[in-house]
Parts: structure tokens; C-alpha cells; sequence
């Protein structure tokens, strides 16, 4: 049956809002392996608990969700439950989609099916050990952490708030990463957004405290963050964070991006352990004059920052164009040393429209940088940490050698 030009219109309206659904929720995050075909799996998720890997979800009625009927989609996406009862992991962050209203739900269920490109790939075994593996097991943690009603503005809420909260929590989840998790890996509510350890890395704290929060950040630093993933003296997106904007914010309505900022400034503040915001640390005292006179003793960290990093961030930490400051930079300011080590090991790479962002990773041998040993990171970082930024913060080889060992899939 041929469908009438109107209907066909329709269509294609449905099927465009499907697909910005779907990039605002990421889909393609978990759903593509590196270097695979959109939305064919076998994307490995390290969990406490064991690897999971994610599913193919192309139309594929042989190795995707092709034979899926509308209320199979529906109840795994929003409840974890997929095709014939299988309850899945949430690894699969079902808890936030749970809210993702029955009209934005058609929208993306239109999309996956007449859209996205079937691809014949089989799915990966999970290698999640017992108990997990008994997934039966999900029932009770599902009672505990699953709330299956759909999203309702409230009473009090202005509709840019409502829509901001909307995005935060249901749509982009951002709560995933940056709200730290219970020992049954539930939500921490009570803690909401003010920080988490995301395997290597740690999604820092973006609630409204003065100090441990992101209060300071105006709301331009925010809209830069999220659309180009840098935000000048403040922040940059790398890691998962950097694939959160890559595949995602990037993409967002201003007004979208300007609904989550308004929604994210009228969150509760949640207060950390450190004495000054992270990104107010400044030079504390010229390397080059200090360093350069030592001689004999010249600290080991120093001299890697002079022959791996200061050509790109400066001698003085102050950086160039595109290269950031290594001073009043959240990284570097942080109580955490975890983002530190991790860029250190892995670089940063990040795509946005009109830019591509790209520092070497110093873990791996490149072809034309040092490769960094777990020493030699812990010694530069330490030099980076009490030249520019948090001084109280130090580190050791172990602590890079399980960073890296994070970062292993
Ligand atoms: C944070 C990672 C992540 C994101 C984001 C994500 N998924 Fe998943 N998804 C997974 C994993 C992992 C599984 C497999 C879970 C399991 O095996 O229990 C899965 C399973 C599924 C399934 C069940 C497929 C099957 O083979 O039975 C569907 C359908 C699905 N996802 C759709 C989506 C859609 C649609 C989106 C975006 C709205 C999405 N997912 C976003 C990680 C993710
Ligand atoms: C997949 C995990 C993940 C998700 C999802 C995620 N974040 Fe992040 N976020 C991180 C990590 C890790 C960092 C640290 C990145 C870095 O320093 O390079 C970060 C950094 C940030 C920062 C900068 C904070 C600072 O002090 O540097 C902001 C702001 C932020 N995220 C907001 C959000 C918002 C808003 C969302 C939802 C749209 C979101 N994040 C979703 C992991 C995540
Ligand atoms: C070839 C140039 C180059 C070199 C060499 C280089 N960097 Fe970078 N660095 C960058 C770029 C580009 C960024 C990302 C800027 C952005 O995200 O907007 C960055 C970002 C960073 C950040 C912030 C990361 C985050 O997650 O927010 C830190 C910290 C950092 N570099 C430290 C180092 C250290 C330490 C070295 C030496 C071991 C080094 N860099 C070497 C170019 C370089």
C-alpha cells in the first residue's frame, strides 16, 4: 500500500523528532562498538560486577530488534525488560528512560524502525559472574530503584524548568555518570548530581554549591561546555564526557541547551570536602625560575612537563589558542586526580560541527609521542598539581597503574 503524500509528510516529521530523541538520549553511545556500524552493539560496558555488552538495536529481524513489536520497544527501553520477559542490566540506563513520555517514545520507535540501517551482527556474550548473571535477579533491584511513571511537569515548575529537567533526567541521563551510586549500583538520590567515579574518570560535581559545585561557572561557561565542550578557565570535555558532547549536547536546540542551564541552576547544592572551587587555582610560583636553578635536583616531573606538555600548554601552564590552561582548569583544581591521570593516558579527541580537538594520549606508544611510564605520570602530574593547580593533591605510580588498568577493556 502506497501511503498518501500526507501521511508520508507525517511521517518524516515523526521520524526527524525520533532521531533527535534519540541523539539527546545517546543512544548511539552504548549501542555502536568503536570503529562499528551505528547502533550494531558489542559496545563493552565494565561494570563492577563484570562486562556487559551492549545489543544490537538496527531493525535487523535476525540479530536486531527488528521482530520488536511497539510494546516490546516500549517496555525495553523505559522498563528493562526485554523481548519474551529478559530482564536486562541497567548497564542500560532504563531508570531514566523510564520517563520518556508515550509521544517522544512513538517518535523514536518510528525512527529505529524505518530509519536507522539494518546491520546483521550477532550480539556478545556478557561475561557477568554470579549472581548478576541471574537476571531474574534485576526484579528486586527494579523494586528498589525503578520508578516506571513517565515524566509530569510539576506544579511549581516553569515550563523551561520542567523541559530542563526532562532533558537532565530522562533523555541525556546525565545523572548516570554524575550522581554517585549506592553498593547495589542504585542511584544515590540524596546525593544527586555531586559526583562520581565513571571507571577511570570522575564526572565531578555540577550542582549549585559555591564550592564543590559549578556555581561559579556563568551560564555562558555552560552553553560552551555543552555545545563545544570547552569552556575557557573553566573546563574541558574529555573521556566520557567528551563522547557525551561529540554524540550528543553538541547537537541540541539552544533552547534545549538553555532549558538543562536554567533546570541545573536551581538544583540543591551538595558540599564536598575542598576549601576553594576547582577552577580558582593560579600559578603558585614560575617553574621556569624556580625549576631551571635546581639543576642537579631539577624535579623529574618538571622536566617531563618541559619535553611532553609545555610545548602545546606553555611553560607557565598559561596555554595558546586552542591548547587550555593548565591553571584555573577543573582538572587540575580538582580533589580528585582521576581526570588527570586519564588524559595524561589517553589524550583527548573530540569532534564538534566546525572543530576537532586533539591532544596525543601519552599511555599507549604513539608514533610521535614518549610513551609515559605510571612513574613518569605520577611525576608530572604531581609537578602539574602544585605549580598550577590543587597542591594538596599528590599521587603515586600505583595509583596510575590502576587507572590504567581501568582504562584496559
Ligand atoms: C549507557 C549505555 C546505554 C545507552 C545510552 C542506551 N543503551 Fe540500550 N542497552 C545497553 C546495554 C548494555 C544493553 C544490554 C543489556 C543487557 O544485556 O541486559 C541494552 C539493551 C537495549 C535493548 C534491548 C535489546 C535486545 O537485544 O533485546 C533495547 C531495545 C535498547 N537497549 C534500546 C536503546 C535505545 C532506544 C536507547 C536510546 C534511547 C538506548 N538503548 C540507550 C546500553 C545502553
Ligand atoms: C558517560 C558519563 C557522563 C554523562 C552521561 C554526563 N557526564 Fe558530564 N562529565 C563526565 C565526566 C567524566 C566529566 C569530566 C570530564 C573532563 O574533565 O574531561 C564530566 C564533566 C562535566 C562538566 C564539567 C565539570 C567540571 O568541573 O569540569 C559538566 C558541566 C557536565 N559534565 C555536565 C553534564 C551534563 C549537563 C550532562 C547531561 C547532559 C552530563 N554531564 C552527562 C561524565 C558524564
Ligand atoms: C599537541 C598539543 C598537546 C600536548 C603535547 C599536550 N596537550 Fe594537554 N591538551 C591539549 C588539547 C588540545 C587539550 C584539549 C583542549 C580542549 O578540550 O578544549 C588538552 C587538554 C589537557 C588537559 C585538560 C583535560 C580535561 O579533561 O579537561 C590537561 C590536564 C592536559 N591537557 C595536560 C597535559 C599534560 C600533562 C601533557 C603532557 C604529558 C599534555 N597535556 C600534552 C593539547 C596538548
Amino acid at each position: 500500500m502506497t501511503p498518501t503524500p500526507s501521511a508520508k509528510a507525517t511521517d518524516t516529521v515523526q521520524v526527524e523528532k525520533g532521531h533527535y530523541i534519540a541523539t539527546a538520549a545517546d543512544c548511539v553511545a552504548c549501542h555502536t562498538a568503536p570503529g562499528g556500524k551505528p547502533f550494531a552493539g558489542g559496545y563493552p560496558i565494565k561494570t563492577p560486577v563484570g562486562t556487559i555488552y551492549s545489543t544490537n538495536i538496527t531493525p535487523s529481524p535476525t540479530t536486531g530488534i527488528g521482530h520488536y513489536t511497539k510494546a516490546e520497544f516500549f517496555n525495553a527501553v523505559r522498563q528493562g525488560i526485554g523481548r519474551g520477559g529478559k530482564r536486562l542490566y541497567p548497564a542500560m540506563p532504563y531508570t531514566s528512560y523510564a520517563g520518556i513520555t508515550d509521544n517522544d517514545m512513538e517518535a523514536l520507535y518510528a525512527f529505529f524502525t524505518s530509519s536507522v540501517t539494518p546491520v546483521e551482527q550477532e550480539n556478545r556474550p556478557n561475561t557477568v559472574h554470579f549472581p548478576f548473571n541471574v537476571r531474574s535477579g534485576m526484579i528486586f533491584w527494579n523494586w528498589l530503584y525503578l520508578d516506571a511513571s513517565t515524566f509530569q511537569p510539576r506544579p511549581q515548575e516553569t515550563p523551561e524548568i520542567a523541559r530542563g529537567r526532562y532533558l537532565v533526567d530522562n533523555l541525556e541521563h546525565c545523572g548516570t555518570c554524575h550522581t554517585p551510586r549506592t553498593l547495589l549500583m542504585g542511584p544515590a538520590n540524596g546525593r544527586y548530581l555531586s559526583g562520581s567515579i565513571v571507571g577511570a574518570w570522575y564526572a565531578p560535581n555540577i550542582t549549585t554549591d559555591k564550592i564543590a559545585g559549578i556555581a561559579e561557572w556563568t551560564e555562558n561557561d555552560l552553553r560552551n561546555y555543552l555545545k563545544t565542550g570547552h569552556a575557557l578557565n573553566k573546563g574541558q570535555a574529555a573521556g566520557p564526557m567528551g563522547e557525551v558532547v561529540t554524540n550528543s549536547t553538541q547537537f541540541l536546540k539552544s533552547d534545549d541547551i538553555d532549558a538543562m542551564i536554567a533546570y541545573l541552576r536551581q538544583v540543591s547544592p551538595i558540599a564536598g570536602d575542598e576549601k576553594q572551587p576547582r577552577t580558582s587555582f593560579s600559578l603558585a610560583a614560575n617553574p621556569e625560575e624556580t625549576e631551571r636553578g635546581l639543576a642537579a635536583s631539577a624535579d623529574r616531573g618538571w622536566s617531563i612537563f618541559s619535553g611532553s606538555c609545555s610545548s602545546c600548554h606553555q611553560p607557565e601552564g598559561q596555554g595558546i589558542n586552542a591548547y587550555p590552561s593548565l591553571t584555573h582548569n577543573s582538572v587540575t583544581g580538582s580533589p580528585n586526580a582521576r581526570n588527570l591521570v586519564a588524559t595524561i593516558l589517553t589524550g583527548v579527541e573530540r569532534r564538534t560541527e566546525d572543530h576537532a580537538t586533539f591532544m596525543p594520549a601519552f599511555g599507549p606508544s604513539a608514533l610521535w609521542v614518549n610513551r609515559l611510564s605510571d612513574q613518569d605520570i605520577a611525576d608530572v602530574s604531581n609537578f602539574i598539581l602544585k605549580t598550577f593547580g590543587n597542591p594538596s593533591v599528590q599521587i603515586n605510580a600505583s595509583y596510575v597503574a590502576k587507572r590504567r588498568a581501568e582504562l584496559t577493556p
